[in-house]
């Protein structure tokens, strides 16, 4: 019990997310296929929308945009250049744009600023002599730039990851597999987390401004995200047998959670709104829209449906790359740091090989990911309607 008090509220300092080519494409898209882009035509509305107001300040006023949660930058990229050019085009090149890149200050911001710069397989940023990337270390759960700075935010499949861990999972490692009380605990949190997250990027948006996010969600049918057959919860049930065989210590099973709340139905995303919270209000933030979505997962495997041992092979190899680069941390983070660094890459490559065995067992199922696009907008509160 002692033990399990002092794992309570502790900041989540394991959180990261491994970055690296998967041959053709990078991790993210690997895991949700940038995902960002299905927002993509209210992005760009959005952003035509707040043009015309720019264009009466021109160029001394810099158009700013920001991306939360952001990893290594790849996922927001194509989306980001397309902005540039729509502003460049609209307002010319003189126009000053700043690109703010945020994410928790463990993140690779080395990788994210090679990945702006361009790399090997993409030419970056289109960074011009008046297109200025600029990184912000800082959890997004707090305001990260000075109030009314910001145009238009945007944030990819970042929302689920909860500030602090609130509890252990005793029976499992994500929260659809936790008891009522360890899900009531972390739906508590991930409601103040939204509320802060609504409220920092009000402050921060300029009258007018959007915010644009699309959010790792359940739907109305209670469906989630579902790498693998029976879903996203399932991959916490390889760690229970690793438990049960003694290949983890109980202590250890305890430690591997997952902590995010990827269970955010539509009224959750609206609640800072039907709560009518006053500084909510007193920014002047409303609710546009929002969109519940399934987005099956793009590799010539997943679209296969009598697969050869080959392309079994293929479809297991590429399961296991959706999921490593979030889910090795979430077990390095609950190893014993009594283990050597060779023990511990012995226990996360027999987790990945059972989940590629059950991949390849269960090739029929097509991966998919259930996401919430909800669009908000900081009105103008003195002139009324924009
Ligand atoms: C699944 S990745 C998504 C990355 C990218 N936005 C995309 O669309 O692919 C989630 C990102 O959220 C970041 N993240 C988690 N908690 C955060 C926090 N409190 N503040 C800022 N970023 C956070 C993680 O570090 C990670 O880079």
């Amino acid at each position: 019990m002692a033990r399990r008090n002092i794992f309570l509220f502790r900041y989540f300092p394991t959180m990261k997310i491994d970055t690296k080519l998967n041959g053709d494409v990078d991790d993210m898209y690997c895991v949700h296929g940038h995902a960002l882009n299905l927002c993509r035509t209210p992005i760009i509305e959005c952003l035509r929308k707040i043009l015309p107001s720019q264009s009466t300040h021109k160029t001394d006023q810099p158009v700013q945009i920001a991306d939360f949660g952001t990893a290594d930058g790849r996922a927001s990229l194509s989306l980001i250049n397309e902005m540039i050019d729509i502003i460049q085009t609209d307002l010319g090149k003189d126009q000053a744009i700043a690109i703010y890149y945020n994410d928790q200050p463990r993140n690779d911001f080395n990788l994210l600023s090679s990945v702006v710069e361009g790399e090997e397989k993409s030419s970056g940023l289109t960074i011009s002599e008046n297109v200025f990337p600029l990184f912000i270390p800082r959890t997004m759960y707090v305001q990260c730039l000075p109030n009314e700075s910001l145009d238009l935010s945007i944030s990819g499949v970042a929302s689920h990851y909860l500030s602090v861990n609130v509890c252990q999972i005793k029976n499992g490692v994500f929260m659809g597999e936790g008891d009522d009380n360890e899900k009531r605990l972390m739906k508590e949190k991930g409601k103040a987390d939204w509320r802060s997250f609504v409220i920092s990027r009000g402050r921060e948006l300029k009258p007018g401004g959007f915010l644009i996010t699309l959010n790792a969600s359940s739907d109305e049918e209670d469906d989630v995200t579902s790498q693998i057959d029976k879903g996203m919860h399932y991959l916490g049930s390889f760690i229970t047998d690793m438990a049960r065989e003694g290949i983890i210590t109980q202590e250890e099973y305890l430690a591997i959670n997952f902590n995010g709340h990827y269970l955010r139905k539509a009224e959750d995303f609206k609640e800072p709104f039907s709560s009518a919270l006053p500084e909510v209000q007193g920014l002047g933030l409303e609710l546009i829209s929002m969109k519940s979505m399934k987005h099956h997962l793009d590799h010539t495997s997943f679209g296969i449906v009598d697969k050869d041992e080959t392309e079994k092979l293929e479809y297991s190899r590429r399961i296991v790359a959706s999921v490593r680069s979030w889910m090795a941390h979430v077990i390095l983070g609950g190893l014993s740091t009594s283990r050597t660094e060779e023990e511990k890459m012995v226990i996360l490559d027999g987790y990945f090989d059972r989940v590629k065995s059950y991949a390849y067992d269960h090739s029929h199922h097509r991966p998919y990911i259930i996401v919430t696009e909800v669009v908000i907008q900081k009105k103008n509160v003195a002139h009324g309607e924009i």
